[in-house]
């Protein structure tokens, strides 16, 4: 006897970064986020439970994984076993349309439709509230890449309340998103362990402290379409969370030096008059957002900085689905 569901979900880019848990093993934050889907990043994962199977199994873009890649997602299938009434073991197999190894961070998207894929295959029909906070126990960001569009994960006080929602639909704002890929190595120190260490930064209670007035700011420049006040807010929070990264013990330093090339260049260009301001996760790309109109100028800039590998451009993407 089997049962399967296949399900899609985008990559998304924070505006308002995540950094640091309350709660480590249910990945409740320490403050809220706010994020951008990012359309033409995809995550496609396929889930059937089988009853022939004798243990969960995972088959990443062709590759049969183990160890803690497995765990992860054996976890995740634990939960819907639970809510589902089910005893069968999954086997798992999740593709992404961007390239493995650039750097570009995939577990939201995978996490995301992961969640959407298995409890449809359980039979389950779960809100997206629902699917959100079942997402955020495999990657806290996952729970953003369930809504639709522009996205804002409420903290909450608990697992039941600590889901993500949408604040704007994908065609609000025409903005894009530019990923200069500066490095296709795999982070030494991967986000997991990375919100354990920022409690022992010095400046993570002043950063935690002032999320409610950036996630205010942010909201506002989103719903009002005011870009200089988008550029503002985005570029202090990425700063604000890569000094808690770079003060943690042991230190967390991510950026290379085209990192900060591509940094000081967008600043002049800003300048220049071009819509433009910078953000970076756990790792040396960077993440240039614009308006629509400028994108293809803004990549044509990036690609000319010395040490950028590659350009990836997004736009404003919609939710986490079922495929047919
Ligand atoms: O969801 P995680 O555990 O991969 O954490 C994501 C952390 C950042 O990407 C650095 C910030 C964010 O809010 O997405």
């Amino acid at each position: 006897m089997s049962s399967t569901a296949t399900a899609s979900a985008h990559a998304n880019i924070a505006l308002i970064k995540y950094w640091g848990n309350r709660d480590a093993d249910l990945r409740l934050p320490v403050s809220g986020s706010i994020s951008m889907n990012l359309g033409d990043l995809n995550t496609r994962t396929r889930v059937t439970f089988d009853s022939t199977l004798g243990g969960d199994t995972l088959t990443l873009n062709g590759q049969p994984q183990g160890g803690p890649g497995l765990e992860r997602v054996r976890l995740l299938l634990e939960r819907v076993r639970t809510l589902g009434g089910i005893e069968h073991f999954a086997s798992v197999v999740s593709e992404n349309n961007f390239p493995m190894g650039a750097g570009i961070a995939s577990s939201a998207a995978a996490f995301a439709a992961l969640s959407v894929a298995a409890s449809a295959a359980a039979g389950l029909d779960l809100p997206e509230r629902d699917l959100s906070r079942l997402a955020r126990t495999g990657s806290g960001s996952a729970c953003r890449s369930v809504p639709a569009g522009f996205v804002e994960w409420h903290p909450g006080t608990g697992h039941e309340d600590s889901y993500a929602v949408s604040i704007a639909p994908p065609d609000h704002w025409d903005l894009a998103d530019c990923i200069a890929v500066v490095s296709a190595e795999h982070k030494a120190t991967g986000s997991t362990q990375g919100h354990a260490l920022a409690s022992t930064s010095p400046l993570q209670q002043a950063r935690v402290d002032a999320a409610p007035q950036r996630l205010e700011k942010c909201r506002a420049a989103i719903q009002q379409r005011v870009f200089a006040a988008l550029a503002e807010v985005v570029e202090l929070d990425s700063n604000l969370m890569h000094a808690v990264m770079m003060t943690s013990t042991p230190p967390l330093l991510y950026w290379h030096p085209p990192t900060i090339a591509i940094m000081h260049a967008v600043q002049r260009w800003r300048g220049q008059g071009i819509p433009a301001c910078y953000t970076i996760d756990a790792g040396p790309n960077v993440h240039v957002l614009t308006e629509q109109s400028y994108a293809a100028e803004v990549e044509r800039r990036l690609r000319k900085i010395q040490g950028v590998k590659d350009v990836l451009v997004a736009v404003p993407g919609g939710p986490a689905r079922i495929l047919p």
